[in-house]
């Protein structure tokens, strides 16, 4: 069975959907396009509240898409976007959206993003560099389905309908979610590179993911 599926993985060209140690690495998005994503695996087919974590590095000044979750009826089940001209991250959580302001946008620097989502009371929120947004009410229905989770494109339908105006051009690390809400200290922890929880849905020290397209891993460069 193993050989076989080397082999086969070889053949075909994919990355091996094995989980993989990213620690100390990160993806490189290396050409804006409206193919190239990164697929994350996971075999979950209900959430309820969740946090995600990502750190990325841009030069992008549009719009971008910083992850996106989809279901077959959701295409925005959990969707995290930049608006590098008016500081503002976007955060969508079944479809319906909502807009933090006064989130600073740095180019060319490392930037860490956390949104929460606590699905018992509705509220959302983000962290930028581990500093808070405002609270505000999204939606207090679970998500249910099959579950497509993508980096570097939106999803506008369940893992396709990708556009290049919403494509990601940079590097990504460190992403996780769990499947709770990740306390204040732990999201500060997250963003100055100290100890947290490892995510119990995405771990990137132990992650399943399959490339298309031109994005490279490399050892990830820590300045800030
Ligand atoms: C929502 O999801 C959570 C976590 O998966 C689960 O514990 C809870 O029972 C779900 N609630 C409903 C109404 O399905
Ligand atoms: C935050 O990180 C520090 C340093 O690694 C650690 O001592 C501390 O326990 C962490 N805080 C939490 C809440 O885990």
């Amino acid at each position: 069975m193993a050989p076989l599926y080397i082999f086969l993985s070889f053949v075909l060209g994919m990355s091996a959907a094995l989980p993989h140690d990213m620690t100390e690495k990160m993806l490189v998005f290396s050409q804006e396009s409206n193919t190239a994503h990164v697929r994350l695996t996971t075999s979950r087919q209900n959430l309820g509240p969740v946090t995600v974590c990502v750190r990325y590095f841009t030069e992008l000044t549009r719009f971008f898409t910083i992850f996106s979750l989809a279901t077959p009826s959701l295409d925005n089940a959990v969707a995290l976007y930049r608006h590098p001209g008016s500081s503002e991250v976007e955060l969508g959580v079944r479809n319906l959206h909502t807009k933090f302001k006064g989130l600073e946008f740095k180019l060319n620097r490392w930037q860490s993003v956390c949104a929460t989502w606590d699905a018992a009371s509705g509220l959302v929120q983000v962290w930028l560099d581990g500093k808070p947004s405002t609270m505000k009410f999204l939606t207090n229905s679970n998500i249910t389905g099959p579950i497509i989770i993508v980096l570097g494109q939106d999803q506008d339908s369940f893992g396709g309908g990708f556009d290049i105006k919403q494509s990601f051009v940079g590097m990504m690390t460190d992403v996780h979610m769990w499947d709770y809400v990740l306390s204040p200290l732990h999201i500060d922890n997250y963003s100055q590179r100290f100890n947290f929880p490892a995510g119990n849905i995405l771990n990137w020290r132990s992650i399943e993911f399959q490339v298309t397209g031109r994005i490279l891993v490399q050892k990830e460069q820590h300045q800030n």
